[in-house]
């Protein structure tokens, strides 16, 4: 199983930028920790990050037959994106959406989510612990598609002599 890891813009910033909002953790730390669980698990993952929004959308297009699953916090673009929320929806891949604070306790404008319509489930205000919670529900979300095809695979085999 592949899990791609999706960071929106100023992400890179973490550790630096508000502190009293976003925690102290560097995004490299929150990806080492990620790495390890998922090392753990038999997860391959791959971790990718840009401020551009067209990178991101071509991100999420390439997991398109590479993936089985991304974690996305598309940050700013998370209440401004079509693109990224169409692309999300194109590769039809579960995907579970991250927001290190709780958006719906912040400013008005980002109450408005163009992101999490088109996601799996969405895993909001933990802080960086999210990112792991993420990863757990991600293996939850497999294990049930897994045993759903197996009920299929079932289903259509000719009854046993
Ligand atoms: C964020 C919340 C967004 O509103 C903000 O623009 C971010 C980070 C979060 O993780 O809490 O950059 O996605």
């Amino acid at each position: 199983m592949k899990v791609v890891v999706i960071q929106g813009p100023n992400l890179n910033m973490l550790g630096v930028r508000e502190q009293n909002i976003y925690g102290p953790m560097k995004l490299e730390q929150i990806h080492a920790q990620m790495k390890e669980f998922a090392t753990q698990n038999n997860i391959e993952i791959e971790f990718f990050q840009s401020n551009l929004e067209g990178e991101i959308v071509d991100k999420v297009q390439e997991c398109y037959g590479d993936a089985d699953g991304i974690i996305i916090n598309a940050a700013a673009y998370t209440h401004t994106s079509i693109a990224i929320r169409d692309a999300i929806s194109a590769v039809s891949l579960p995907a579970i959406e991250v927001h290190i604070s709780n958006i719906h306790r912040r400013e008005e404008f980002r109450k408005e989510n163009m992101i999490a319509p088109v996601c799996t489930s969405s895993v909001v205000g933990f802080g960086p612990f999210g990112y792991h919670l993420a990863m757990v529900g991600m293996l939850q979300i497999m294990s049930e598609m897994q045993a759903a095809k197996e009920m299929q695979k079932q289903q259509q085999e000719p009854a046993a002599k």
